[in-house]
């Protein structure tokens, strides 16, 4: 079985759909939940899970980016993944730290990619009139929401649809499409996969 690590910040929703997508025969199972935020609610749910996590609070480092991913490196390494997969993992990663992971790192992504890199997706969306939006799961290069894209699913935008009404409709698809790239790249194929 391949060992997937997984970062999270926040409410880890992508992260369960992950975790309890790695059971019976699939090819990877879960080998730690990291966070930069001790409050982050995914925590809580992976301990309930029984997978082991760990926490490097980007707030000690003081905007010293290299020493908060020396010590972020620590646990991830110590747990020998074999992918890391960025479910809601809000800090921006250095070249370096990604070379590390370099061909086996994924995130996941509130946008249709190449639209709307980097934070307010869907209000962005909203505004430019776009007909529809989405999320995209992504090989992770060292440039910000860019690398090769493995999978996409698209809503449409309705009227009247704010930010947070648009996010309730795509996050259920997040849970969906998030584990089946995964489980396709931990049986090392390759394509696109869209959704619906
Ligand atoms: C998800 O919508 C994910 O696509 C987004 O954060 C949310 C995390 O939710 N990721 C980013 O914006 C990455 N820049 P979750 O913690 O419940 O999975």
């Amino acid at each position: 079985n391949k060992r997937v690590a997984i970062l999270i910040s926040g409410s880890g929703s992508n992260m369960v759909a992950l975790a309890q997508s790695m059971q019976g025969d699939h090819p990877a199972r879960v080998c730690l939940v990291l966070s930069n935020d001790t409050q982050a609610g995914g925590l809580v749910k992976a301990q309930a899970m029984g997978i082991p996590t760990a926490v490097v609070d980007h707030r000690a480092f003081k905007g010293d980016r290299t020493a908060f991913e020396a010590e972020l490196l620590k646990p991830l390494q110590a747990a020998r993944p074999d992918l890391v997969a960025l479910a809601g993992f809000m800090r921006v990663l250095s070249a370096d730290f990604v070379a590390q992971f370099e061909g086996r790192m994924l995130n996941i992504h509130p946008s249709l990619l190449p639209k709307y890199k980097g934070l307010n997706t869907h209000a962005r969306a909203i505004e430019a009139g776009d007909a529809e939006a989405g999320c995209t799961v992504h090989e992770v290069t060292a440039a910000l929401d860019d690398g090769p894209i493995l999978g996409q699913a698209r809503v449409p935008i309705l009227p009247g649809d704010t930010p947070e009404r648009l996010a309730a409709r795509i996050l259920p698809l997040e849970h969906q499409l998030y584990p089946m790239v995964l489980r396709r790249v931990a049986l090392g194929e390759g394509g696109l996969i869209t959704l619906p």
